[in-house]
């Protein structure tokens, strides 16, 4: 699988526009932590190479910690089911904490982890995304940094997965549609 597949769609963000961006993000990330510190809670997986990518660009001089959990509500689909399933939450009391999210659509997601977050006693709780899906008015998450807004579009690349697969690619493209089974691994 590789992104000449018939399954990837044309690149919506070169991956050195997304370089350039996270270097925007960490510096004003941290320009907002200096003399704090905090925790960096990146969301399994998708968030796995935006959230190595972004810590990387700090400022050495901020204490960075990391953890990590996973949410899902999409299972191997393009659209979500509702549900937010949340696994090994990390203890997070008086903690300055940011989330590192890849991609928030109905904001579902990110919802019920800041109010799981808040809930388990973190001293202070920011929120950064790579991706933004405009259109959705009705969303009750907070988001303090935001890399790229998007269109309605399915997106993989950089960490994002359909069904799993396209992780790995560097840039982030549209999938065109779902793959067929012929085309599957
Ligand atoms: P909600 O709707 O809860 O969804 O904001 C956020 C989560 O859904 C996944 N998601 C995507 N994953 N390409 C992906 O690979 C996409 O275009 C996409 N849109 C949503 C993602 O896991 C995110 O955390
Ligand atoms: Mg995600």
């Amino acid at each position: 699988m590789n992104a000449n597949d018939a399954a990837i769609g044309r690149m919506l963000i070169p991956a050195a526009e997304i370089h350039t961006r996270i270097s925007g993000l960490a510096r004003r990330i941290s320009d907002d932590y200096a003399g704090v510190g905090l925790l960096a809670l990146t969301v399994l997986r998708g968030g796995f190479v935006f959230g190595a990518d972004l810590i990387r660009r700090m400022d050495p001089a901020i204490a960075v910690q990391v953890d990590f959990l996973r949410a899902g509500s999409y299972g191997d689909g393009t659209t979500s089911s509702g549900r937010v399933d949340v696994e090994h939450p990390p203890p997070v009391d008086g903690r300055d904490v940011l989330i590192v999210e890849d991609i928030v659509d109905t904001g579902r997601t990110l919802e019920s982890l800041q109010e799981r977050i808040r809930d388990r006693g973190a001293r202070s709780l920011r929120t950064v995304t790579l991706l933004d899906k405009e259109g959705r008015p009705d969303r009750r998450c907070t988001l303090d940094y935001v890399g790229f807004r998007i269109p309605d579009l399915f997106v993989v690349g950089y960490g994002l997965d359909y069904a799993q697969m396209y992780r790995h690619l560097p840039d982030i493209h549209v999938l065109n549609h779902e793959p067929r089974p012929e085309e599957s691994p």
